[in-house]
């Protein structure tokens, strides 16, 4: 679809983009004159291997205030992005013969990070009516003996939903009779809209559950510092001992002016993002009515991320132009082609008949694209 889009970009078309999985907003500015006199005052060397020790207590503060959990610095494992961080819990964790439970629709990196670590993944479904939640029955019939672990995303990319504390609270049960690891994505724990967050591992602890749970946040999407690469993990000190000396062999450590960003960032401030999450949920009610005005689509109201997962599966089969549209690859194909708007098929993410919109853009956008949208698939009955 990339592909497609920049084909037509350099051909003069003007094309509307709601595949960005960003922030549309630059980082905040004491954020960036933070990693300015960073540089200034010479922190522009190797850091420790786990994070400079400033940050990773910055981390500890932050966990406290905003999760409510209690960790020690030594706990912490500051990484180049989130994705480095699940990665590295993934190669420290699994192994050949492991199988690992995602739930589906899931974030495309996940199967990969356990494929790289020479284990499987595991998909059981979700049900999409409620909050795309597991489908514990599902779960049931396909864990086994060489079921290892488990990753929970929520806030959820690529469908938005956020689970309810007692499904959490199930999950960690069941992880915990059956042994397994738990690791909790959440990247999204501050974009969530007229509902509370609560930390997997806040859940684990006030329910005495005791399951082994490894953390993994990202300044990514709060502050708007993709760019800037840093995320961190905390669990259990031997685990993150072992991710620490993989990632060491790996990357020795995440860049040093981006930690001192992310100590103003966590530490500074956090007006910044409470700006920016009232103008996420603005755009996001603005996109979810109109895209369920759209015939022939459902549309579930998300409580996170930035992302809407439209239901498109009566357009499936249906014939446009004289091509059948088999899947969603077909279908956003045909809305790029047709309106000149990407998109992203849910097929991507193991979910048949969805297509993901980011509302990471600007409400005029939100607008004149999903019009774009409306009118080529009004051409398809
Ligand atoms: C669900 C999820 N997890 C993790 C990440 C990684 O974030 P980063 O590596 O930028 O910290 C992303 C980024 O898109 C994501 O969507």
């Amino acid at each position: 679809m990339a592909t497609i889009a920049a084909d037509m970009k350099s051909q003069g078309k003007e094309v509307i983009n709601f595949s960005v999985g960003e922030p549309d907003f630059n980082t905040p500015k004491h954020i960036i004159k933070a990693a300015k006199s960073a540089m200034d005052a010479g922190y522009t060397k190797y850091t420790a291997g786990p994070g400079m020790l400033e940050f990773r207590q910055a981390i500890c503060n932050k966990l406290i205030k905003e999760n409510g959990i209690k960790y020690n610095p030594k706990d912490v494992l500051v990484s180049n992005g989130e994705k480095q961080s699940l990665y590295t819990a993934c190669q420290a964790l699994f192994d050949k013969g492991d199988n690992v439970i995602i739930f589906t629709p899931y974030w495309v990196s996940f199967p990969e990070f356990i494929r790289l670590s020479d284990a499987k993944p595991n998909f059981v479904k979700t049900n999409s009516n409620k909050n795309f939640e597991p489908d514990f029955e599902q779960l049931q019939n396909k864990k086994d003996k060489s079921t290892k672990g488990v990753i929970i995303n929520s806030p959820s990319n690529p469908t938005g939903g956020v689970w309810r504390d007692e499904t959490i609270v199930k999950l960690l049960k069941i992880a915990k009779r059956n042994n397994w690891y738990v690791i909790s994505d959440e990247c999204y724990e501050r974009l969530v809209y007229n509902k509370k967050f609560t930390s997997v591992e806040k859940l684990n602890r006030e329910n005495k559950i005791a399951a082994c749970v490894i953390t993994c946040m990202s300044l990514s999407k709060t502050y708007a510092m993709t760019g800037w690469r840093i995320g961190y993990s905390v669990g259990p000190y031997e685990i993150i001992k072992g991710m620490a000396k993989i990632q060491g062999q790996a990357t020795s450590c995440a860049n040093s002016i981006g930690q001192k960003a992310g100590i103003a960032a966590l530490s500074g401030d956090q007006e910044c993002v409470d700006f920016m999450k009232s103008k996420f949920l603005k755009r996001r009610d603005l996109m979810l009515g109109l895209i369920r005005d759209i015939p022939n689509v459902t549309c579930s109201s998300p409580d996170g991320a930035f992302y809407v997962f439209p239901d498109f599966s009566q357009y499936l089969n249906q014939t446009v132009n004289g091509k059948k549209l088999k899947d969603t690859f077909d279908i956003s194909q045909y809305i790029l082609e047709s309106a000149n708007v990407v998109t992203v098929p849910g097929d991507g993410f193991g979910a048949t008949g969805h297509i993901r919109f980011s509302y990471a853009t600007s409400s005029e956008i939100i607008e004149k694209g999903i019009e774009k949208v409306k009118v080529a698939l009004n051409k398809v009955f």
